[in-house]
């Protein structure tokens, strides 16, 4: 395993870098401390052929254009939606930014996408690993508690790129924090072919502006199912209304596994390269998002179409906050926040 570390640019006085972390196995994550964001992941097809298979864009300048869609960063304090952009901890109501329709998204105006994370090269269980840190103040977003806030990448060298979050606040808060990275196991085109398994029975139905009604419903008989492998674009064009609300799969999946544990959450497998995707996260959530706004957005190599990458987003579920029946997203100076999350590359 080799870490290597150049500089990409310099935001208000605080140098930016692309780190890159190479295992013997041919696999290169590329990671820069701009939002804590994963830009690259070269892995080879069956053939050996090498593609990266993180959709979003190839420089600083890139990552800064004003709306480009979180590709590949950390969010936080709370990714996902909150209704309103308002939400009650200790008795006290908080308004949050309203930047989605009528509904806070990702942290709000700038979240932790958007900040410029100290950095440091150190050992994890034995590999080293970058380690990203950063203090989001007290108020900030309106946010309540000082936030102390770690993210470790790690790579493995069987190809698991492991995700370790640890946050630790002096006052109750609210936390969600997850990757944004957008995937394509081909490299580039459309990802409708590509077969997706999902590990959950439920998913929390939203409205039409993509929140959660706080009801759970069975995946069953409908094309939400994705307990078999089956291709992304088999049912997405159905005129089943969860899928009309968000213009293809924006949803939220119950992982079926116990509370808080690691455990298997998602797998996908693109038949052609032989690449594959798994998934393990703790957290009791993961948000399929299709990537149904991105056409036209630039991408590394010329304008994106609509599918043509997938999130697969570990979570909170979205709006907790508002919804008593969802697993609780509350931090408190007793109880730090964690999280762990893998992406295992692999061929077949
Ligand atoms: C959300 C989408 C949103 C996308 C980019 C995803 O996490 O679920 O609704 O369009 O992020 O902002």
């Amino acid at each position: 395993m080799k870490i290597e570390q150049k500089i990409w640019g310099n935001i208000d006085n605080k140098d930016v870098y692309l780190f890159s972390l190479k295992n013997q196995n041919g696999t290169e994550v590329k990671i820069t401390n701009y939002g804590a964001t994963l830009v690259s992941v070269l892995t080879p097809d069956n053939q050996g052929n090498i593609a990266d298979v993180i959709v979003g864009k190839n420089s600083l300048e890139g990552f800064l254009e004003k709306d480009q869609p979180y590709f590949g960063a950390v969010i936080g304090r709370y990714a996902n939606r909150i209704a309103n952009g308002q939400c009650t901890i200790d008795g006290t109501t908080y308004d949050l930014a309203v930047n989605n329709g009528s509904n806070h998204l990702h942290g709000g105006i700038k979240g932790f996408d958007k900040k410029v994370w100290d950095s440091e090269t150190i050992q994890y269980k034995g590999r080293p690993a970058l380690s990203f840190s950063m203090l989001s103040p007290d108020g900030e977003e309106n946010y309540p508690g000082n936030l102390k806030v770690n993210v470790v990448y790690s790579l493995s060298e069987g190809g698991e790129l492991r995700i370790d979050y640890k946050a630790k606040t002096d006052k109750t808060t609210i936390v969600n924090l997850t990757n944004h990275a957008y995937f394509n196991l081909k490299g580039e085109g459309s990802t409708l072919s590509q077969e997706m398994l999902i590990n959950a029975k439920e998913f929390t139905p939203i409205n039409k502006d993509s929140v959660p009604t706080g009801e759970i419903w069975n995946v069953e008989n409908s094309p939400m199912d994705f307990r078999s492998s089956k291709p992304i674009g088999q049912d997405i064009k159905s005129s089943y209304e969860q899928l009309l609300f968000a213009k293809g799969y924006d949803h939220n999946y119950i992982i079926d596994k116990p509370l808080n544990k690691l455990g298997f959450a998602a797998k996908v497998v693109d038949t052609e390269s032989g690449r594959t995707l798994e998934m393990y996260t703790t957290e009791p959530g993961v948000q399929f998002y299709s990537a149904n706004w991105i056409e036209g957005v630039e991408g590394k190599n010329g304008k994106l179409e609509n599918q043509g990458a997938f999130c697969l987003e570990a979570q909170k579920y979205p709006d907790t906050p508002n919804k008593e029946n969802f697993p609780s997203a509350l931090v408190t100076p007793e109880k730090d926040y964690v999280q762990t999350t893998i992406y295992k590359f692999d061929v077949f």
